[in-house]
């Protein structure tokens, strides 16, 4: 049996301009991305007798086990590029990373599905690049992780210093949102774009450490008001660990962080709001050498 695996870390934006809408209907950004050491695992196996994509663990409700799962369809983009065959690709993902939360447990799932791929198939990294863009915006950041700075819709990723030791608090309640990211970039059309200042001032003060009210998102304008029960959450939580938080991408994660290890006391704190709290930290990509 021929089976890969590796990790798929998950992520959060330490910071998020929405710098306007472009004339292909995406968005140009300029953000920050951090991988945490909260991850999915995959597995790829070549010689599968049954074909297809299965779904475990304590996060796999709602991710599609069949060939809707966006690994089979970043696998499928890289075996146009290549000619290989996907008749006897296996995928199968343990789900570590609450799903639709703005953590991008898809988007990374994808992307490791491709690395594991390229190592199986010996792809380009052209290919396995625009095999990850064609999955979906975030998938080339996951490609390396990290910390880094990602332009364009997600095609310009320039890795930065890894960002020191920081723990991180989720806060993910259960709200969900119909074409979630679709809506809230459609949401932020309604309201003046970044100016990207707010990235510029990170990168400045990179890598050193930073808390969450550091942190800024262009998200946030739209998504109290977007998501149903949000804003109310976001403000039990501050009131219970008395610190800000923030959003995790299009959201509705939440997330505390701070250089110091103080996640043990913010999660006990946190035991009974109505979302789940999951103690992470952030990480160096998993890919990175
Ligand atoms: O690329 P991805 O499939 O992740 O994007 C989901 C949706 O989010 C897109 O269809 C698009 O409407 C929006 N999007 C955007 N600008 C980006 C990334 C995503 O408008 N940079």
């Amino acid at each position: 049996m021929s089976e890969l695996a590796a990790s798929a870390p998950a992520k959060i934006n330490l910071s998020l301009d929405i710098l306007g809408r472009r004339e292909d209907g995406y968005h140009e950004l300029r953000t920050v991305m951090q991988t945490l050491g909260l991850a999915d695992v995959v597995r790829v196996q070549l010689d599968a007798s049954s074909p297809g994509v299965t779904v475990a663990g304590p996060f796999a409700e709602g991710v599609p086990a069949d060939e809707s799962n966006l690994t089979w369809q970043a696998a499928e983009e890289l075996t146009k590029r290549t000619g290989k065959s996907i008749g006897q690709l296996h995928v199968h993902l343990t789900k570590h990373i609450p799903a639709a939360g703005g953590l991008g447990g898809g988007a990374s799932d994808a992307a490791t599905t491709l690395r594991l791929l390229q190592q199986a198939w010996g792809a380009s990294d052209a290919d396995v690049l625009a095999a990850a863009l064609a999955a979906g915006s975030d998938e080339p950041f996951f490609l390396r992780g990290g910390t880094a700075l990602v332009e364009g819709r997600g095609e310009r990723v320039t890795p930065l210093p890894a960002l020191p030791w920081h723990a991180v608090v989720l806060f993910v309640p259960r709200t969900t949102l119909d074409r979630k990211t679709a809506s809230l970039f459609t949401a932020v059309d309604q309201t003046p774009y970044d100016t990207g200042a707010a990235t510029e001032k990170l990168l400045a003060r990179q890598p050193g450490q930073l808390r969450a009210r550091d942190v800024s998102n262009g998200f946030e304008r739209v998504a109290f008001d977007t998501f149903p029960g949000l804003g109310a959450l976001r403000n039990a939580v501050e009131k219970t660990i008395g610190e800000p938080v923030r959003l995790a991408g299009a959201g509705p994660a939440l997330f505390w962080l701070g250089p110091e290890d103080d996640a043990g006391t913010i999660a006990d704190a946190s035991r009974n709001l109505p979302c789940t709290v999951i103690r992470t930290a952030t990480v160096e990509g998993p890919w990175a050498p």
